[in-house]
């Protein structure tokens, strides 16, 4: 059985810089709210015009500039994302084409929250069974395309991005064991309710927008984390004292401290991107890695829990040795 290595990270945001003051504006709330509530004090969205597939596209071009490696031998793309640009063509398809990667096999996955994660069980598996050597996971999402600005509960928290993942079959494989599983019986607390889509370069504005039961997935995601963890732990056959990092699904600063009070996990351990990027879904997770990597908080050599979790409901989870 071949052992997966994560090799290589690359991050992606639009330009437009979206901070509380911008809500303060548009509905009836404060900065104080939302910093309380949910940690959150910047997001970033796109513009008209700009889609999930350009952000994919962008996080791909900074791994390949962060850590220089070719494309062409690349043979499995996987896409994380509920914002694609259309249902079809696949984003994992766009990218494809885009970066030129003819040899490559193309995937879209649609997990929510959780779907960066399961990209990643999905790669490990597919390296294990023989059947592909070299796998883009890229978590990326356009939320701003799907939220409705005139709900106070839920449009402050959401936010547009993407991360970009290279795994590699190696012998020194730095993917653990993993865990998957969802609540289905959830899925009325956080969906979709339609799409966003182009014809002819213009943008069709559906009857689509993020709904959700705050409070209930808020218990939902508390609750199963801290128990899951458990069981991801024991898989790998460690205890929570011997992970040096915690990088959970970056839905809001108070769910990632009652996860950690709930598991005895301390936030100093914790990396995050809520604070400055908001809920980014399927990019939270490798936007936190690749921010702590990239600071130098992360060193060679450190375990890593990423766990992602989120409307399904679904979570996954793994953990990993940089
Ligand atoms: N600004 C000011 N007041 C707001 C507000 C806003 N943006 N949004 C809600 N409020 C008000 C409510 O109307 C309510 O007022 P009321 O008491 O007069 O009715 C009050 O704040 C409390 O609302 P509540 O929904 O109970 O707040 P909360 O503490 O549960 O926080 C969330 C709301 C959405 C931040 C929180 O439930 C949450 O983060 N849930 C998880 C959501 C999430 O992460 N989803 C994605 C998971 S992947």
């Amino acid at each position: 059985m071949a052992n997966a290595r994560l090799t290589a990270i690359g991050m992606a945001v639009p330009r437009k810089k979206v901070p509380n003051a911008y809500f303060e504006s548009i509905i009836d709330t404060t900065d104080e709210w939302i910093v309380s509530r949910t940690g959150i004090k910047t997001r970033y969205h796109v513009e008209e015009g700009e889609f999930t597939s350009d952000l994919c596209v962008r996080a791909v071009e900074d791994l390949v500039e962060k850590y220089p490696t070719s494309l062409e031998d690349v043979d499995m793309i996987l896409v994380s994302t509920v914002t694609p640009d259309q249902p079809m063509p696949s984003m994992a398809c766009r990218v494809q084409h885009r970066l030129h990667m003819s040899r490559a096999g193309a995937l879209d996955i649609y997990a929510a929250c959780a779907g960066f994660s399961y990209g990643i069980v999905v790669a490990k598996g597919l390296i294990a069974g023989g059947l592909h050597k070299k796998i883009l996971v890229i978590g990326a999402e356009t939320l701003s395309k799907v939220t409705d600005f005139s709900d106070r509960t839920s449009c402050v928290l959401f936010g547009d991005g993407a991360g970009a993942v290279l795994i590699e079959a190696d012998p020194t494989g730095n993917i653990g064991a993993c865990i998957t599983g969802a609540s289905g019986e959830g899925g009325s607390d956080l969906y979709i309710s339609g799409y966003a889509s182009t014809i002819d370069g213009h943008e069709l504005k559906m009857n689509r927008c993020i709904v959700q039961n705050g409070r209930r997935v808020f218990k939902w995601a508390v609750t199963t984390v801290a128990a899951e963890i458990k069981n991801l732990l024991a898989k790998n056959n460690l205890t929570l004292g011997e992970i040096d990092w915690f990088v959970p699904h970056s839905a809001n600063l108070r769910i990632i401290e009652a996860i950690c009070n709930e598991t005895g996990f301390s936030m100093d351990k914790v990396l995050e991107s809520v604070v400055d990027f908001g809920n980014t879904s399927s990019a939270s997770i490798p936007i936190a890695l690749y921010n702590g990597i990239q600071s130098g908080k992360v060193k060679h050599g450190d375990r890593i829990m990423l766990f992602g979790f989120g409307g399904g409901l679904a979570y996954a989870g793994t953990i990993i040795t940089w």
